[in-house]
C-alpha cells in the first residue's frame, strides 16, 4: 500500500477512466492530477510496477470525509485489495480524528462497503446530491452532466 504519488497519476486516471465514470464528467488527465492532490487521503496498490487499486478521501479532517473513487483493476478483483484500500482509508481518517466518514456505494456495491463496517442510512435521511441539469440557475461546466455519482 503506497500513498498515492504525482507519478502513479496516469495509471490511476486510466483506471478510474475504465469504470465509466469519467464519461460524464470528461475531466483531464491534468484536472484529474489537480483534484486528487487536493484529496486528504489517497492510497494505491502498486504491483509488478502497475498501479492496480486505487481510492482516496476527501475531507476537512475534522468534521467531515467522503470517500470516493474505490476502484481495483479488473484484473485483480476478488483478492483483498479493494478490501484492503478501504480500511487502510478508513484508517487514516480515523487517526485523524475525523468524525463523520461517509461514501456513495455505486449500483450494486453496498454490500462490499457493509462488510467493512459501513451502514447504509435509513430512508428517512438519505443521501442527496446537486445536479447541474436540475438546477433553476447558476452556471454549470459544460462537461458537467450530473450523472455521475461518485
Ligand atoms: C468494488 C471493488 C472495489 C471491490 O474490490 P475487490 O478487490 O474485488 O474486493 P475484495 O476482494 O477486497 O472483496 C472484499 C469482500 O467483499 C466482497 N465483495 C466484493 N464486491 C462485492 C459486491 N459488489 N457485493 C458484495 N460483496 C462484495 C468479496 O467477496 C469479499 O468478501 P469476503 O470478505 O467474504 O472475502 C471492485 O469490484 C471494483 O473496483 N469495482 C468497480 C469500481 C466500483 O464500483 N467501485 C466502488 C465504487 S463505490
Amino acid at each position: 500500500m503506497s500513498n498515492l504519488q504525482d507519478h502513479h497519476m496516469e495509471d490511476a486516471y486510466e483506471l478510474w477512466t475504465q469504470t465509466g465514470w469519467n464519461d460524464g464528467y470528461r475531466v483531464s488527465l491534468a484536472d484529474f492530477m489537480k483534484s486528487w492532490q487536493a484529496s486528504a487521503v489517497k492510497k494505491c496498490i502498486v504491483q509488478d510496477g502497475q498501479v492496480v487499486a486505487i481510492g482516496r478521501a476527501n475531507s476537512d479532517g475534522i468534521l467531515y470525509s467522503m470517500i470516493h473513487d474505490i476502484v481495483v483493476h479488473r484484473d485483480h478483483r476478488g483478492k483483498g485489495l479493494g478490501r484492503s484500500i478501504v480500511l487502510e482509508v478508513v484508517q487514516e481518517l480515523k487517526a485523524m480524528k475525523v468524525r463523520s466518514i461517509q461514501l456513495m456505494a455505486a449500483k450494486g456495491q453496498a454490500a462490499f462497503y457493509e462488510r467493512l463496517g459501513f451502514e447504509i442510512r435509513p430512508n428517512d435521511a438519505p443521501g442527496m446530491q446537486y445536479t447541474w441539469k436540475s438546477a433553476q440557475q447558476g452556471a454549470a461546466p459544460d462537461a458537467q452532466t450530473g450523472d455521475g455519482d461518485l
